[in-house]
């Protein structure tokens, strides 16, 4: 069983995910993180943002299993992660893993953009996991403050805002709802409302 979770910066999508593969004992794999990886080695090493050859070489050479989801969680890393997956080129050098992890034989979780529409379209299970920017703000703040990171509420919203538009906007692989994912809108919802629905309309779809 293959399931896959899209949706924008901030919309919970991960922590559905996780809960998702714990329930069903499956492997996850938050996409999110191979793009992060490269635009934070994209960082530490000076590359141009331009340089689209050069960043899908460390794209193809990023070693997964040493992937730190906590050192690749910050704002500035997010920022360079949107802007190294508008590239094809990055897209192209992630995607065979990304298929491969979804293709195993007891089936996957996987979380990101393009999941359901260019991953793994065949999914049986496919979400849509979204809120207002003005809510995904809210949560984003909370967690960068928790993190010891002291950013203003209108500053991150902003980002959001950004996040969404480049992530919409790109001519690679942007995001859209895949025409047969369940859309999950948990603008008004708790986190233990939103996995409930989320569990519900997986239960439903698989
Ligand atoms: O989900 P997360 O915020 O960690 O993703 C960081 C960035 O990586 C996103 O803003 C998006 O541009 C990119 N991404 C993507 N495709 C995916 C997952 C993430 O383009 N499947």
């Amino acid at each position: 069983m293959i399931i896959a979770i899209d949706g924008p910066a901030a919309s919970g999508k991960g922590t559905i995910a996780r809960r998702l593969a714990t329930h069903y004992g499956l492997p996850h794999l938050d996409t999110g993180l191979l793009y992060r990886a490269v635009g934070a080695a994209a960082l530490e090493r000076g590359v141009d943002f331009a340089d689209e050859a050069a960043l899908a070489g460390i794209a193809a050479s990023l070693d997964v299993a040493a992937l730190d989801a906590e050192a690749l969680k910050s704002g500035a890393v997010g920022e360079a992660a949107s802007r190294v997956a508008a590239l094809p080129a990055v897209r192209a050098a992630l995607l065979r893993l990304q298929q491969d992890f979804a293709r195993q034989p007891g089936g996957a979780v996987l979380d990101g953009r393009d999941i359901g529409t260019v991953i793994a379209p065949e999914a049986p299970v496919k979400l849509f996991v979204t809120a207002t920017p003005e809510a995904r703000a809210v949560r984003r703040h909370r967690e960068l403050a928790a993190r010891g990171e002291a950013v203003g509420f209108e500053e991150v919203l902003a980002d959001i805002r950004r996040r969404d538009e480049r992530d919409s906007g790109r001519a690679s692989a942007p995001l859209v709802q895949a025409a047969d994912a369940q859309v999950l809108d948990n603008t008004t919802l708790g986190v233990e409302e939103s996995w409930q629905a989320a569990l519900a309309l997986a239960e439903r779809a698989r």
